[in-house]
């Protein structure tokens, strides 16, 4: 796809970054789904990952109760509100604007409380569960591995808290080895786990997602 804006305007934009700044300014630019993001309306290009996932896995249907963990800037809350849920609490151990029709949340999502807040604004049990939750990258490919791997743990005991039988437990995970140990402990509580590369997500990168689904209770 052809990039919309002169190469002297993006060299000038890259002065003065390190180079992994440049790096990601040079795939922003390349991006189609950022374009698109930008078009549709859409806080993050995330939102097509899921959009994605539930073309392939048929997440949604109305009035669900939906925790989005890890829901910054917010792309993956407006294509839940989008799809009619009843209720969508969304978590970020960063701020994010508010979106109406969700309940936003500020915490670490590794501080025990932070379930509690999410269970209290959730008020009953869940019908899918969200993560996209993913610490900065530090560069060190096992570090980054076991960092996700630690987010997935906390947010796969919080599903088995408050889903309900037959619900859903959706997230993002990156190949390092540790994967497989959790996402066979995932498919033993769900009658079927899903592996999915949505095509919005860069073949370069190391992410994968998961679709659990038909919680056992
Ligand atoms: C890839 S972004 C999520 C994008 C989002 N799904 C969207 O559609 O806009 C990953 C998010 O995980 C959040 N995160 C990382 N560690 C976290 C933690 N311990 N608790 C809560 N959120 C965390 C980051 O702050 C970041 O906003």
């Amino acid at each position: 796809m052809s990039n919309p804006r002169p190469l002297a305007e993006r060299l000038k934009t890259a002065k003065g970054r390190s180079t992994s700044q440049q790096n990601w300014l040079r795939r922003q630019l390349n991006d189609p789904y950022v374009g698109k993001a930008k078009d549709a309306g859409y806080r993050s290009r995330a939102a097509f990952k899921l959009i994605e996932i539930d073309a392939k896995v048929r997440l949604f249907r109305p009035g669900m109760k939906i925790v989005d963990l890890g829901a910054a800037p917010g792309g993956w809350t407006q294509v839940a509100i989008e799809r009619k849920a009843g209720t969508v609490v969304a978590l970020d151990i960063l701020e994010m604007d508010q979106l109406p029709g969700a309940v936003v949340l500020q915490a670490d999502f590794l501080n025990p409380s932070a379930s509690e807040k999410v269970k209290a604004a959730l008020n009953g049990p869940a019908d899918l569960i969200l993560t996209d939750m993913a610490p900065s990258t530090t560069g060190h490919r096992e570090t980054d591995h076991l960092r996700i791997i630690a987010l997935v743990e906390a947010a796969f005991e919080f599903a088995c808290e408050v889903l309900k039988p037959g619900g859903a437990f959706v997230g993002k995970l990156r190949q390092g080895g540790e994967e497989q140990k959790l996402m066979k402990a995932v498919q033993a509580r769900f009658t079927k786990l899903q592996r999915i590369k949505p095509p919005s997500s860069r073949s370069e990168s190391a992410e994968f997602y998961f679709a659990a689904t038909g919680f056992k209770g």
